[in-house]
C-alpha cells in the first residue's frame, strides 16, 4: 500500500494523543525497571545530574512517540504499521518509567516538550509520506542511535544510581529490538548526510533538556 493523506477525524485523535503524551501522566503495563533496588545515598550533585539526564531521556522519550504517532498516520503498509503501533506503546513505558524516576529524584520535566513533540510529529510523518522503505529506514536509524545515546548516559550516570541505570538498561534493550523489527519489515539504509543531521538535531534537543 501507498502512504496516504490522514483525514480530518485522523488528525484531530492525533492532535489529542499528542496533548495527552506531554500533559498527562503516561501508563505503563510492565513494572519499571529496577523498583525494588533500594535507592542510592547520592550526593546532592549526583541527584541533580541523574534527574537532568533522565529528563533528557523523557524528553527523547516524547520525540520517539511523535515520531512513531506522526509515521503511523501517514503510513501505507499494514504490518508495518501494526509493528509501529507496537513499538510506541512500549516507548509510551519508557515514558513512564522515566517520568517516574524524575518525580523521585525530585526532578521536572523539559518545559519544551509541546515543542519537541511538535517538531517530532511532523517529521514522523514526513518519513511516513516518503514509502515504507524510506519510513522505517528512518525509525531504525533513529532507534540505533538512540541505544547510542543511552549507552552514553550509562557511562554519565553516577555509578551508585542503580534504579535509574535499571531503566536505562531496559530502555536500551527494547530499543534495539525496535530497531531490528524495523529492518526486519523492509527498512533501507539512510544516506550518510540524512544520519549526520538526525545526529545534529537529536545533540540540539538533548543539550537543550538537559537544562532546561
Ligand atoms: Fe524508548
Ligand atoms: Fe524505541
Amino acid at each position: 500500500m501507498e502512504p496516504r493523506l490522514p483525514s480530518l477525524d485522523e488528525l484531530i485523535v492525533a492532535f489529542d494523543k499528542g496533548l495527552r503524551t506531554v500533559f498527562a501522566q503516561a501508563q505503563s503495563l510492565r513494572a519499571t525497571p529496577g523498583r525494588d533496588l533500594p535507592e542510592a545515598d547520592m550526593t546532592e550533585e549526583q541527584r541533580r545530574l541523574s534527574a537532568a539526564l533522565m529528563r533528557v531521556n523523557h524528553t527523547g522519550e516524547i520525540c520517539v512517540q511523535a515520531l512513531y504517532q506522526g509515521q503511523a498516520l501517514t503510513a501505507g503498509n499494514p504490518g508495518a504499521k501494526a509493528a509501529l503501533e507496537q513499538a510506541a506503546r512500549e516507548e509510551t513505558e519508557h515514558l513512564a518509567w522515566t517520568e517516574g524516576r524524575i518525580d523521585e529524584l525530585g526532578g521536572r520535566k523539559s518545559l519544551l516538550n509541546p515543542v519537541w513533540y511538535a517538531g517530532s510529529f511532523a517529521i514522523g510523518a514526513l518519513a511516513g509520506l516518503a514509502g515504507n522503505r524510506w519510513n522505517l529506514g528512518f525509525l531504525a536509524e533513529t532507534e540505533y542511535q538512540v541505544v547510542a545515546h543511552l549507552d552514553r548516559h550509562l557511562q554519565r550516570l553516577p555509578e551508585e544510581d542503580a534504579r535509574s541505570r535499571a531503566i536505562v538498561e531496559s530502555m536500551k534493550e527494547d530499543e534495539a529490538r525496535h530497531a531490528t523489527s524495523a529492518a526486519v519489515h523492509g527498512a533501507a539504509e539512510l544516506p550518510e548526510p540524512a544520519k549526520a543531521a538526525m545526529r545534529l538535531s537529536s545533540k540540539v534537543m538533548t543539550e537543550t533538556a538537559f537544562w532546561i
